[in-house]
């Protein structure tokens, strides 16, 4: 192994993925415990931004803050260099947290075992198997009344469409929660609530049939874990590590993030199954990340707080070679280089500025303008990397311009927030009415907001009736055509001029499609 060879095979990139609070932040703040990277619990904020003071401007602007410092954690365990990639918690900014799932290697998922599978969660499992990512699930909060954990387990492979495989098992819960049996290293962990103390003392148990079993959890529950133990090796085969990776299996712990427990066994694993930086498709060919070539691409810009200077960190995820600062790398949508003498590294809370970073690592660029997500940076290779999607937005309005002296800076504005990712703009072809698509309401207040303060360009939204925007093809050309020319009206180009379909209604959606069926319509921007 060379020395590119070491560094990629120490290196561990993922991200943890909730439902708003299942317990995201409380197990980052564990994880970087383990690893040393902060010494007290509290330290670590949530990205959450509160719904109750969602309108107050100075509030979004501090969650940008936090946002920025908490997005990417390093931290070190067991010699291994980990990247913990924060994603944003509120649902509005969910077009951020599929993007930065397209930088890591693989995700952990953290589950509230009260409430099950929720919503959000399955929205970022959509995501997670488009790309195949590998998936460990953490059902979290056992020291509160849950449901059963059969019923949980039955209810990811269902609605989360994995296979699962545990690898502890609770016994009891909530009140009566004793703690959690290891079932590969055949381990009992006994369950004591605190919040200060890091690891639960396991009490080894090779034979389930030992009377230390009663002893530590009781007659009842003791029996109890037998009985689930005899059906979980029957129903479920052994975690095969190549499926896990493939992503078809998620391992599952159960444990209670707050309490500190269960977490050591799942971050043990965690480095053992995970996947170290994995090849990446570029539109030309498949790039291995020990190429000694640097390759990397932007995943997501981030604007600086102070509105005076319009600068940004662009965060790249390298996929090649090493990164080396100072260096010139091809922005290979502009063909042409630039230096980047200003680069920073992400540890734990601290941002530093780095000379050098290996494939996995994520380094943030001080940007004036010329980064835009997607872009690749390479030292001469020419294809971009593939897989930052955009999906249909959720909720469409129309810009309305309410300063025409300021038309210019409005446009300057609305391109560059849009670089940055805050939402999409669709510019119909019909007039050049500007269309922006959003997930959630919140978005168009941050823009809103944005543009006023950082480009003193005044605007408003018109709420418009749009179901969806939809990407289309078809492999006949002819009938690309006429579609283009019977529907002009409702056609609209997104930010890389590729022209959508912006439908009306669903109804009306369901008809274009009975009637036009040589068209595949794509609720995504790649397919
Ligand atoms: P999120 O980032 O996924 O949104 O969740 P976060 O970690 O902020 O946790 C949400 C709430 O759940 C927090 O309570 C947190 O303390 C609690 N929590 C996390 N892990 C556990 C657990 O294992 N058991 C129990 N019982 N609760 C847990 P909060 O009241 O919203 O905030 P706080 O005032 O406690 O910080």
């Amino acid at each position: 192994m060379n020395k590119l060879e070491q560094e990629i095979s120490k290196r561990r990139t993922f991200g943890i993925i909730a439902h708003p609070d299942a317990g995201k932040t409380t197990l980052t703040e564990k994880l970087l415990l383990f690893g040393g990277a902060i010494n007290k619990a509290g330290a670590v904020k949530s990205n959450k931004i509160d719904t109750a003071t969602k309108s107050d401007w100075m509030e979004i602007e501090k969650q940008r803050g936090i946002s920025v410092a908490t997005s990417v954690m390093g931290f070190e365990y067991k010699d291994l260099k980990i990247n913990l990639l924060d994603t944003p918690g509120h649902q509005d900014f969910a077009e951020d947290t599929y993007r930065t799932l397209t930088a890591v290697d693989s995700v952990v998922m953290v589950i509230d075992c009260v409430k099950g599978v929720e919503q959000q969660t399955e929205k970022l499992m959509e995501v997670c198997r488009m790309r195949n990512t590998p998936v460990i699930c953490f059902i979290n909060k056992l020291d509160r009344e849950g449901r059963d954990p059969y019923d949980l387990l039955d209810e990811i492979e269902e609605k989360l469409d994995i296979q699962v495989r545990p690898l502890t098992w609770p016994i009891g819960m909530g009140k009566t929660f004793k703690g959690v049996y290891n079932l590969f290293s055949k381990n009992l962990l006994i369950f004591k609530p605190s919040k200060q103390q890091l690891t639960a003392e396991g009490i080894e148990i090779k034979d389930l049939s030992d009377e230390n079993l009663n002893k530590n959890v009781g007659d009842t529950l003791a029996d109890q874990l037998r009985e689930d133990v005899e059906l979980i090796e029957g129903v479920y085969p052994e975690l095969d590590k190549e499926e896990y990776l493939s992503g078809k299996v998620a391992p599952v712990f159960f444990g209670s993030a707050i309490n500190s427990f269960g977490v050591k066994e799942m971050l043990d694993t965690f480095i053992n199954i995970s996947p170290q930086p994995k090849e990446r498709s570029t539109e030309e060919r498949i790039v291995k990340p020990n190429e000694e070539k640097f390759t990397g691409f932007v995943f997501k810009i981030h604007a600086n707080m102070d509105p005076k200077h319009r600068n940004r960190i662009a965060f790249v995820r390298i996929c090649s070679g090493k990164f080396q600062r100072g260096s010139s790398y091809l922005n290979v949508r502009h063909d042409k280089r630039f230096r980047f003498s200003n680069a920073t590294a992400f540890m734990a809370q601290d941002k530093e500025t780095v000379d050098e970073a290996y494939p996995g690592d994520i380094v943030g660029l001080f940007d004036t303008g010329n980064l835009k997500i997607g872009d690749t940076l390479s030292e001469g290779e020419k294809g971009i990397y593939k897989g930052i999607p955009s999906f249909s937005p959720e909720i469409f309005k129309e810009v309305i311009n309410k300063d025409a002296m300021k038309t210019k800076q409005l446009d300057k504005g609305l391109t560059q927030l849009m670089d940055e990712g805050v939402a999409q703009l669709f510019t119909f072809e019909m007039g050049a009415r500007k269309v922006v698509g959003v997930v959630g309401n919140l978005q168009f207040e941050v823009i809103q907001h944005r543009l006023k303060n950082e480009y003193g360009a005044s605007c408003e939204f018109a709420p418009m009736n749009l179901y969806k925007a939809c990407w289309f093809s078809s492999n006949d050309k002819k009938k690309l055509d006429e579609f283009v020319k019977s529907k002009y009206r409702h056609i609209a180009r997104d930010k890389d001029g590729k022209m959508v379909f912006m439908a009306e209604t669903k109804s009306w959606m369901q008809m274009v499609e009975d009637n036009f069926p040589e068209i595949e319509f794509h609720f995504q921007s790649e397919f």
